[in-house]
């Protein structure tokens, strides 16, 4: 029996910590040739050579999500690795500095929209057209369980995301007869530096998150990363345009 993803070349963004580290691990550990993106080079490098000495391929690209250019430059760069794309996780993103609507910062709505959505727009579209010249393939983008409902902790956050959401559904529907399924995945609480951070901003939000949570604790990276590496394998052919929850239960 061959590996879930065994000769797929995959972009991971927001590869360099978190869920986007523990996928690069997990879809190497599956077969695929990993290309890991994020702005974090010495992280990335850490990665490619624990994932290199463990027998799999995978390489850094660098990637600023806020830079329209950057993030065509990552998915070019992918491609020119091994000539093709098959699979790309969306999934690098920055939490807003929690707080109201309306106290949200100027700053804070323009980083959101750059970093959670305008560059995931950019990126479909270019994996959309690698992807096209080998045949088909699949995108899974990471939202949240902060999209499904009103957000008043992390509104522009969480706006942004379901706008995510959108555009999932969207390119899924343009893009399908052409052979590239597209999924969106929203995690409920994962334990990863960027609870960290909004624990520091909003102490007791950890255990606030918990106790949301029906079966009782976090996911950990890893059991996030394995929703994404099914729905970026064959065995989801008949999968795509869904928004699918990885929350214990959370958002239920
Ligand atoms: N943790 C949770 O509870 C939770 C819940 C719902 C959804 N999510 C979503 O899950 C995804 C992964 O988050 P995580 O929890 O793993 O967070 P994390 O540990 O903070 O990792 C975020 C990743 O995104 C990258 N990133 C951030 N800003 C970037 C930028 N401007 N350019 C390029 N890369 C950037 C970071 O890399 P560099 O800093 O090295 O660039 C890092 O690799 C995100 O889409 C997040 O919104 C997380």
């Amino acid at each position: 029996m061959t590996n879930m993803l065994t000769g797929k070349v995959v972009l991971i963004t927001g590869a360099s910590r978190g869920i986007g580290a523990a996928a690069a691990h997990l879809f190497a550990r599956e077969g695929a040739s990993v290309v890991l993106a994020a702005r974090g080079a010495e992280a990335l490098d850490k990665i490619v050579a624990e994932i290199r000495a463990d027998g799999g391929v995978a390489d850094a690209v660098p990637l600023d999500l806020a830079d329209r250019a950057s993030v065509r430059a990552a998915v070019r760069r992918a491609g020119e690795l091994h000539g093709r794309l098959d699979g790309a996780f969306n999934n690098g993103a920055a939490i807003q500095q929690p707080g109201p609507l309306d106290t949200t910062s100027d700053e804070d709505i323009d980083n959101q929209f750059e970093v959670n959505f305008r560059a995931h727009w950019i990126a479909m579209n270019a994996e959309a057209e690698l992807m096209r010249a080998s045949g088909g393939g699949a995108i899974v983008n990471t939202s949240s369980i902060g999209s499904r409902r009103a957000n008043p902790a992390l509104p522009a956050y969480g706006a942004m995301k379901r706008a995510l959401n959108s555009i999932t559904e969207t390119a899924a529907v343009t893009w399908a007869a052409q052979g590239i399924r597209v999924n969106g995945i929203t995690p409920g609480g994962t334990a990863t530096e960027m609870i960290e951070q909004w624990e520091a901003a909003t102490p007791g939000i950890k255990n606030g998150i918990t106790a949301s949570i029906p079966r009782g604790r976090m996911a950990e990276p890893g059991e996030v990363a394995e929703v994404a590496a099914w729905l970026l394998s064959d065995r989801a052919a008949a999968v795509t345009g869904a928004i699918i929850p990885v929350d214990g239960g959370a958002g239920a």
